[in-house]
């Protein structure tokens, strides 16, 4: 899955990465908008093995976009600002 950004283009950037590899986003973005956003594809692997899942309710309900912060442990991705320096891991 991939998010297209369609407004708010003029935001400030910000620079995290995911799994090592560094990535854009905007100020103000959850991390799973961010993510998703500059193409990350999946957030985790479904533990009942029905495939990569990227998320489905968006609001901290379904526990569908578990992602590891450094230092935050982990954390919803949709229910968790991006910020410059974060260091991201699939859940
Ligand atoms: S997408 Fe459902 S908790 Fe994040």
């Amino acid at each position: 899955m991939k998010l297209v950004r369609l407004r708010d283009a003029s935001r400030p950037r910000i620079t995290l990465t995911l799994e090592g590899q560094a990535i854009e986003a905007q100020q103000g973005d959850t991390l799973l908008t961010a993510l998703l956003a500059a193409g990350a594809g999946h957030l985790r692997e479904s533990e009942f093995g029905d495939g990569p899942r990227a998320g489905f309710c968006l609001m901290g309900a379904c526990q569908d976009c578990w992602v590891v912060v450094e230092g935050m442990g982990r954390v919803r991705a949709c229910a968790t600002l991006a910020a410059q320096g974060m260091e991201v891991r699939r859940g």
